[in-house]
């Protein structure tokens, strides 16, 4: 592996909520510059907790966390880390706290320094890139839960991150909807780390695939994935994919 492409590089990180067992074990996790790697595991078995490690959100017991080369450990090394990679939440209502949806997605670029009319020149532009234009006067807590999930991922991209931490960006989405952040995602060429439990999508716009087991990370060479073809000839009935 190239160490100057290397974005994100932890090692040995274990972390237990307080109380309880260890949702990650000793894991070792590398995110290259270009990665498009897609992360699976069954419920609770860690992505999310993984992901807020990455962000600073929460602390390791144990472990080291590199990223872009450096080590964060303090708070105020995830300042940085923060302005470099946008997490967006599994929960829409977890990223979404301003009254109106210009204001949520100005709001990022405010933080990063910019002023006033730079920030909402920039929240007008990434509305625009994901054909939201016409929600920028919109109260976010009336959304509903896919639009809310669209103007999160505004929100991400208004920041002009380096790297994306996408947790179930798809999930209770309509296809066409779906359809959109696959195409987003696409043209943005960013690297990224994505949580689904859609194999389907994964197949579509990642590279690689990573499962959490144990508190691990494990790249299984087993897991190949394949698109399956959805012509459905036995309608509603339940049905098997060959
Ligand atoms: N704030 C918390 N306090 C205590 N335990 C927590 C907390 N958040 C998560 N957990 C527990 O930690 C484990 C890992 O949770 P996490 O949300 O990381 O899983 P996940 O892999 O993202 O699951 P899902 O696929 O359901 O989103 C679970 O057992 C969960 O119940
Ligand atoms: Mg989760």
């Amino acid at each position: 592996m190239d160490s100057n492409n290397l974005i994100i590089n932890l090692t040995d990180i274990s972390f237990s909520y307080p109380g309880s067992p260890k949702v990650l074990d000793n894991l070792d996790l590398q995110l290259s510059r270009y990665d498009k790697v897609g992360l699976i595991g069954p419920n609770g078995s860690g992505k999310t907790t993984l992901f807020h490690i990455i962000m600073g959100l929460l602390k390791p017991l144990s472990g080291k966390i590199e990223i872009f080369g450096k080590t964060a450990k303090e708070e105020k090394d995830f300042i940085s880390v923060r302005r470099k990679i946008g997490l967006l939440f599994q929960d829409a209502d977890d990223q979404l706290f301003s009254p109106t949806v210009l204001e949520d997605v100005a709001f990022g670029p405010l933080n990063l320094g910019r002023s006033r009319d730079e920030a909402v020149d920039i929240a007008r532009k990434t509305l625009d890139f994901l054909d939201l234009g016409e929600f920028e006067d919109r109260l976010t807590y009336k959304l509903s839960g896919g639009e809310k999930r669209l103007v999160s991922l505004a929100t991400v991209l208004a920041m002009e991150p380096e790297t994306l931490l996408l947790d179930e960006p798809t999930t209770g989405l309509d296809e066409k909807t779906k359809t959109k952040i696959k195409k987003t995602l696409c043209e943005l060429d960013l690297s990224y780390i994505l949580i689904s439990h859609d194999l389907d999508l994964l197949f579509e716009i990642t590279d690689s695939i990573y499962t959490i087991k144990n508190g691990k990370i494990i790249v299984d060479d087993k897991v190949h994935l394949h698109q399956h073809t959805h012509a459905h000839p036995h309608g509603l009935y339940s049905h098997k994919h060959k």
